[in-house]
């Protein structure tokens, strides 16, 4: 029987920080992990303060916040860092080569009782679990940007994971204060990516064949599809590393997820990363501050965003044709995990089915197969 006491968090960016904050803030001992001080020290300057926010917000008050940051220990050193751990979450950049690099690492240290669990966002946990020495303790806990504030975890598990990792993955992130999603399948994107990291493709080719500006289509995103923010203020806000490593990563493995469009290598290629970087889409007033793209109704009003509807309705089909969740669950991911603010398929209705089949048609004629509608979609559609 495994229980967990003690978690490591190996990678201190914008994710590994946030796991760290979150699983402190239910009384978790968590030990973060980092290459370099200067990440560390940059990573707990950043728990600081998200937890002032919490205490002005006052959803802590300042002595919890001041108990939160003292579970948190930054240490540098891989073998004291894994000493005594029941739980390692790794949360270092999505590149398959790194990963491997690192896991060769860990299995030198880990103890046999510490289970590995990864915050990849698209590789395949199958093939990083059978990597190390433990592939049946080995499982997907994909958490979301920011984590302090996203209440969804995708857990995901590996052709090799024992049902027992399965269990303990959902306990456990109940125990955190999280609402876990099970992805049955592991699949290139697992739910949410496989929705959101196409988006960002096709948005920058709505600029491209529409000749709309950038605050029309991310008002559109944001006043007449529900969501929380505009799609390339999201992407910034994700960072443009991270997506193009992530996009990188699935077109790799599946050509049918993304259809590629250069303003994300380039934007990546030219360290305009989003927020993090005071550039990336937008231009920000200061570097690695929480800040908001204005957008307005008045904006949305000027362009109609049926093409990125209709593309996050053909991949979410494609989930649910190929059994990774069902509508319930890719509601509640979706809700959870982006904040959406209706189901997909009611904004789908109120564009109209039969205008997104439509476009997913005349966009497949005239771009390519990527459009070509999935036969869920023609399925409700009759
Ligand atoms: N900790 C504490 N507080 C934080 C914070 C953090 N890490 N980050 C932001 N805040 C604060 C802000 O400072 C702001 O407070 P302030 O007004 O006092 O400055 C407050 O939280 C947010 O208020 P806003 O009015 O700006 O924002 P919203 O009500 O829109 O909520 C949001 C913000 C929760 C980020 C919401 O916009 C949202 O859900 N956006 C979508 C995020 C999303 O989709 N994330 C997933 C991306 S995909 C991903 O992560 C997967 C990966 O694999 C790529």
């Amino acid at each position: 029987m495994t229980t967990i006491n003690k978690i490591t968090v190996l990678g201190s960016g914008v994710m590994g920080h946030g796991i760290a904050q979150v699983a402190a803030t239910v009384g978790y001992n968590i030990v973060l992990r980092d290459i370099e001080q200067s990440f560390l020290d940059n990573a707990m300057k950043k728990i600081q303060w998200s937890l002032g926010k919490m205490v002005e917000k006052q959803k802590v008050s300042q002595s919890d916040a001041d108990s939160i940051y003292g579970r948190i220990t930054p240490v540098v050193d891989l073998k004291e860092a894994l000493k005594g751990t029941d739980l390692l979450v790794e949360a270092v950049p999505e590149d398959m080569e790194l990963k491997k690099k690192v896991y060769a690492e860990v299995d030198m240290y880990a103890e046999d009782k510490t289970v590995y669990a990864s915050n990849t966002s698209t590789l395949p946990i199958g093939e990083m679990a059978s990597l190390t020495s433990r592939p049946s303790r080995f499982i997907g806990l994909h958490f979301f940007n920011p984590p302090q504030l996203m209440p969804l975890v995708e857990v995901i598990p590996g052709h090799l994971t024992s049902s027992e990792m399965v269990n303990l993955s959902l306990d456990l992130i109940r125990n955190i204060g999280k609402e876990p999603v099970l992805c049955k399948k592991d699949v290139v994107g697992f739910i949410v990516n496989r929705i959101f990291i196409p988006l960002i493709h096709e948005a920058a080719y709505c600029l491209d064949r529409d000749k709309a500006e950038m605050t029309q289509i991310d008002s559109a995103v944001k006043f007449k599809m529900a969501f929380p923010m505009g799609i390339f203020e999201l992407a910034d806000y994700t960072g443009l590393d991270v997506v193009f490593k992530a996009s990188k990563e699935m077109i790799s493995r599946d050509k049918k997820v993304i259809n590629p469009h250069p303003l994300i290598k380039r934007l990546y290629s030219e360290k305009k990363l989003g927020q993090k970087s005071g550039s990336g889409f937008y231009n920000y007033g200061s570097d690695n501050k929480y800040e908001r793209v204005n957008l307005s109704e008045k904006e949305a009003e000027k362009y109609d965003p049926i093409a990125i509807v209709s593309v996050a309705a053909n991949n979410a089909a494609w989930l649910l044709t190929n059994g990774v969740c069902d509508v319930g669950d890719l509601d509640k991911a979706l809700r959870l995990g982006m904040g959406l603010k209706k189901p997909l398929f009611t904004i789908v209705e109120e564009f109209g089915l039969g205008k997104v089949l439509l476009t997913l048609e005349n966009m497949s004629n005239k771009y390519g197969k990527f459009y070509e509608p999935d036969a869920y979609l023609r399925k409700i559609a009759s």
